[in-house]
């Protein structure tokens, strides 16, 4: 990987005097090791854009911007890497060994995007040309206009075997590489490779960074799967894109509010409509990683998904994925076998706007699909609603807004709030650690757990010496939330400054993490961290295996969900359910009958 563009990238690094690089766009002033300024990056009235000298890393705590001298000149001139590379290397005199366009050595992950990029134009054009006449009266029957067309790079992937590979082959685009970018597979004889995408509408899947990723087909016949999406690659991670944001972030801003549908169409309808805050999930189950990206562009999110899908996603899973974001997420739920791109086209933009904001939040709307399976009029009927709530609320993060859906819930049917609150007590005891916890809250373990994983990925990132008691101690796998997890794996392998690990993790969500980290201030308790960290590390070490198969699941679900398996995602969160509810209802034998209906309900009209 290291050649010699790599080291003259290096050799500017430590010649560059980033203070006086950003000065020239921003007052900074000395605060500590550090100095601070108003953030050139977005408005703001108190200074949250931090630049340390020594690292050669700068970081804003309002927008999230960071990096090294390399994006800051990106970002503020608004050039391209090379752009930059070439500036910064007059500036600090380094000789460049070859212009970049000339350096042959690119990293796989490079080539594999300027393949996929040929890939995405080789469609359109395919698209635009004599074959893709089927493909161009499906899109008018479709009534998608030659403007969304052109804005979202759709493409057509011709009927035959090898039609990409020809293309692109004397382009310097050989199999194998197509292959690795997930557009082509090896024939099973060993002779030759074929096109994955074939007689398909293609959707090109596009990153932040407007860079194409990669792909979803839908087939213009009856072939199966109606949507063909790329493989997992090294960069193809569906799990922690958003299909569309590059198109929706500034309308997202804008609003301050983005709405996430399911599918390609949707997004493609609504945009076309006038309504351009619009992202679709590729796929029913939102991952973590997908809700902390909304969090980014958006202080509120609704999801518009058909009602299984919706019934799906307000589960306690899905719930808990939004409460521990705290992001305030409302449900639009549309009839079985409607979406987005049907509605609007048969009602208009002003009915679906209406629409939308008759969504109720997820907890109602979660209430209001228990309502439908349990008889209130009874007795037994209301009891059976407050079990299948109970875990709902637990997984509430917010102690006040967890109180306040108590609250609710005893008024609305009557129960004692006090009976409501003994009985979640009761069932999230176990993942408590300390019994003599000065006022025990409700709350499950997995709040703490976060501020312990994120306190000694901290440590870790700041004090060298941290990462070797925590090595001894603990394991990659005490770190479950994702984003923590990443980090965890990288720092507890071999010692490597801090800016060796922002390139490992370039890419990755966790990039933004490590920044935050490297900025924080260890704080006023300094002196106690030692205590803090011995405490955090037996916390993490002491913590239930029950939470273990939760987490373990989640991840499943989402593994699955990456894959592709619908069928496995859907088993799989069945599984979740009745994981969460055994924990629930352990003193209330006899319902099985009724989680077995709800699995049946919930799985059929699974798409397609
Ligand atoms: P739908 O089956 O609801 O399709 O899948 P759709 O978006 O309404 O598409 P049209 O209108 O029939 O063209 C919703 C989303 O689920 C994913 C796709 O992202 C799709 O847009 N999906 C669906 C797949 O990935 N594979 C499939 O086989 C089906
Ligand atoms: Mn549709």
């Amino acid at each position: 990987m290291r050649n010699a563009f790599g080291s003259a990238k290096e050799e500017i690094r430590q010649r560059i005097n980033l203070v006086d690089l950003v000065s020239a766009h921003v007052t900074l002033r000395k605060a500590g090791r550090q100095y601070k300024g108003l953030c050139p990056f977005h408005q703001e009235k108190t200074p949250s854009f931090h630049v340390d000298p020594d690292r050669g890393l700068f970081y804003c705590f309002g927008c999230h911007a960071g990096g090294d001298a390399f994006d800051f000149v990106m970002r503020i001139a608004n050039q391209s890497f090379s752009e930059a590379l070439a500036a910064l290397a007059e500036r600090t005199g380094v000789v460049l060994p070859h212009t970049p366009e000339e350096t042959r050595d690119r990293s796989e992950r490079e080539q594999m995007l300027r393949a996929l990029d040929a890939a995405a134009t080789f469609y359109r054009e395919q698209l635009a040309g004599e074959g893709g006449e089927v493909a161009r009266a499906y899109l008018k029957r479709r009534g998608v206009d030659a403007e969304t067309t052109e804005r979202f790079g759709l493409g057509y992937a011709p009927e035959q075997w090898e039609a990409l590979l020809r293309a692109l082959r004397p382009k310097g685009y050989p199999a194998a590489l197509l292959e690795h970018a997930g557009l082509a597979q090896a024939r099973s004889g060993g002779d030759g490779h074929f096109d994955l995408f074939r007689h398909r509408l293609i959707f090109p899947i596009q990153d932040l960074q407007d860079r194409t990723v990669g792909f979803g087909g839908r087939a213009l016949d009856e072939s199966t799967p109606k949507y063909l999406n790329s493989r997992e690659s090294l960069t193809f991670n569906k799990g922690r894109l958003l299909y569309a944001l590059n198109r929706a972030r500034d309308a997202i801003r804008e609003v301050g509010e983005v709405i996430v549908v399911e599918g390609y169409m949707d997004v493609l309808t609504c945009h076309q409509f006038g309504i351009r805050n619009v992202v679709a999930s590729l796929g029913t189950a939102l991952t973590g990683d997908q809700v902390l990206l909304l969090r980014r562009f958006a202080p509120r999110v609704v999801v518009v998904y058909d009602s299984d899908a919706a019934g799906m996603l307000a589960s306690e899973r899905g719930l808990h994925l939004f409460e521990e974001a705290e992001l305030p997420v409302r449900v639009a739920a549309l009839s079985p076998g409607r979406d987005p791109d049907s509605f609007l086209r048969r009602e208009g933009t002003e009915e679906f706007r209406t629409f939308i904001e008759k969504s109720l939040s997820m907890f109602d709307f979660h209430v209001a699909q228990a309502l439908g399976r349990h008889d209130t009029r009874t007795l037994e009927g209301r009891v059976a609603l407050a079990d299948e709530l109970l875990p709902v609320i637990g997984s509430v993060a917010n102690p006040v807004r967890q109180s306040e859906y108590l609250r609710a819930l005893a008024e609305r049917f009557g129960f004692s709030e006090d009976a409501l609150r003994r009985r979640l007590a009761a069932r999230s005891r176990p993942t408590r650690g300390a019994a003599g916890e000065p006022g025990p809250s409700p709350v499950p373990a997995t709040k703490k757990r976060r501020e312990a994983e994120r306190f000694l990925v901290r440590m870790m990132v700041q004090v060298p010496e941290a990462r070797k008691v925590i090595r001894r101690d603990l394991s990659v796998q005490d770190f479950l939330d994702p984003l923590h997890h990443t980090l965890a794996q990288v720092l507890m392998g071999e010692d490597v400054p801090a800016e060796t690990l922002r390139e490992r993790l370039a890419g990755t969500e966790s990039v933004e993490l490590l920044m935050q980290l490297l900025f924080e201030p260890i704080g006023a308790e300094e002196k106690d961290k030692e205590k803090v960290l011995a405490e955090y590390v037996r916390f993490l070490q002491r913590l239930v295996p029950a939470e273990e198969e939760r987490r373990r699941l989640s991840r499943a679900i989402e593994e699955a969900q990456a894959a592709g398996d619908e069928a496995g995602v859907r088993r799989l969160q069945m599984v979740y359910q009745r994981l969460v509810s055994a924990g629930a209802t352990g003193g209330f034998p006899g319902k099985g009958g009724e989680e077995h209906g709800q699995e049946e309900g919930a799985g059929a009209g699974s798409g397609n």
